[in-house]
């Protein structure tokens, strides 16, 4: 794990949402896909904000990131270049079965983010993927870009809610009736989809691992603020998460 200063290599605007690349210094090249970095964005914010890891290449790291407060809006204000102070990789990664011949990537909004840096690490596996922007068309736009490079147009699919880009609806309207043998899928966005994404998953008897969100203090399972309800206790998301298993997590109604 790696705790300091990295410098900003571009913070791209996409109207919507942003895209920012930071120096990738050795200890983040080992993180794997799901892992996430804590940054403290400035502006007087006292905790550093959790972000998934988009992307990695061998010179730099990408993270996605929406302006919703005062954090992320300081961190948008960020110009190449400058230095920001990072924490990580930290957390639990995605974890792909030895025997898994397909993947099904199903991300809603922001949740696109770390899909990306898993389809990227398997390429020898079969990956499909699900994109839902609900109406933030730069978002369909710039994932379709990024993910028919790594995957191929064909395996990906989109669903806007006002239908101004791809299938009009909801992400999950596009999950196949019946899914591949020895498939896994990985989803990652609003609890509304993800439990929808859990439901079909189980009834069709398909492995599913979820990326969840939660409010960050420490990142690494002391200070007990980001822990959800599993099938074995309380669990940390930034420690034994974010990722994990559909049938252990407890879902609120
Ligand atoms: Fe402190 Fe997760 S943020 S335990």
């Amino acid at each position: 794990m790696f705790q300091g200063m990295v410098k900003i290599v571009e913070n791209q605007d996409f109207e919507g949402f942003f895209k920012m690349k930071l120096d990738c210094v050795e200890k983040v090249k080992l993180a794997k896909p799901g892992q996430f970095i804590l940054i403290d964005c400035g502006a007087r914010t006292f905790l550093k904000r959790p972000f998934s890891i988009h992307n990695l290449r061998e010179d730099c790291f990408e993270i996605l990131y929406k302006t919703v407060g005062k954090g992320t809006r300081a961190l948008a204000k960020k110009r190449k270049e400058e230095f920001v102070n990072i924490l990580g990789p930290l957390g639990q990664g995605f974890r792909i079965e030895s025997k898994t011949k397909k993947i099904y990537l199903i991300g809603g909004g922001m949740g696109i983010a770390p899909l990306l840096f898993l389809a990227n690490s398997y390429p020898e596996i079969e990956r499909e993927v699900f994109i839902g922007a609900s109406g933030l068309d730069e978002l369909a736009f710039f994932a379709r870009n990024n993910f028919r490079v790594v995957v191929g147009p064909e395996f990906i699919k989109i669903a806007t809610e006002k239908g101004s880009y791809g299938h009009k609806g909801l992400v999950t309207d596009l999950l196949p009736s019946s899914f591949e043998e020895k498939s896994q899928i990985f989803a990652c966005g609003p609890p509304l989809m993800l439990k929808e994404v859990v439901k079909i998953a189980l009834k069709n008897n398909v492995p599913c691992q979820v990326s969840l969100e939660a409010r960050m203090a420490c990142g690494l399972g002391v200070c007990r603020g980001c822990v959800i309800k599993t099938k074995s206790g309380l669990k940390a998301v930034c420690k034994d998460g974010p990722i994990f298993k559909s049938q252990e997590v407890i879902w609120d109604d």
